[in-house]
């Protein structure tokens, strides 16, 4: 499957410069997402993983489908505000200005094994936060997976030695 095909670029969007790459013909297609999904939860199974988290909005997409398919537990990584119960919270710096995610505090356990799935892999902010939040909680981060990467970011320099699994990479322009 040349997974490309289904990767829109929109030129502009959000702001002038920048390409945006939309996965949403994936998510029109059920045979794309099979395929995504099928090549997520491989590696999550081969990481051994207890627990996958994914940030909203578009981490969901995939993660959800790809810990089901891997018989593994899901928790959400969200917004400030929206979940119930006592959280663990990261902060961390934007271009402009920081940004906050949480997560229930009683969804990781000390010595669970956390794939974290996202859409896309960029500067690598996200993720980072996400391990952060893991590894307070005694879980350790055995792998992030990603449907995109924007290589020219280098967002993977941040993860160090985790094992990353991209399932589509864009180099620049
Ligand atoms: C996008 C994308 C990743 C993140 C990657 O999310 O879905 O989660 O940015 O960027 P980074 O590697 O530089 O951290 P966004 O915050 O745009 O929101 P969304 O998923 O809710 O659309
Ligand atoms: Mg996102």
């Amino acid at each position: 499957m040349e997974l490309n095909d289904y990767i829109a670029s929109i030129p502009g969007f959000p702001r002038e410069g920048i390409i945006f790459r939309d996965i949403t013909p994936i998510l029109a297609s059920p045979k794309a997402m099979r395929h995504v999904t099928r090549k997520l939860a491989d590696f999550i199974e081969d990481q051994n993983a207890t627990l996958v988290l994914a940030p909203e909005a578009r981490g969901f997409l995939f993660g959800l489908p790809a810990a089901v398919e891997a018989d593994v537990a899901f928790a959400p990584v969200r917004k400030p505000g929206k979940l119930p119960r006592t959280v663990v919270e990261e902060t961390y710096d934007l271009e402009y200005g920081t940004d906050t995610l949480q997560i229930h505090a009683d969804a990781i356990q000390p010595g669970d094994r956390v794939v974290i799935v996202d859409d896309l892999l960029a500067t690598g902010g996200t993720v980072q936060a996400i391990r952060h939040m893991a590894e307070k909680c005694g879980a350790e981060v055995v792998g992030t997976a990603f449907v995109v990467e924007l290589d020219d970011l280098k967002g993977r320099d941040r993860l160090e030695d985790v094992p990353i699994l991209s399932l589509v990479h864009y180099e620049g322009e």
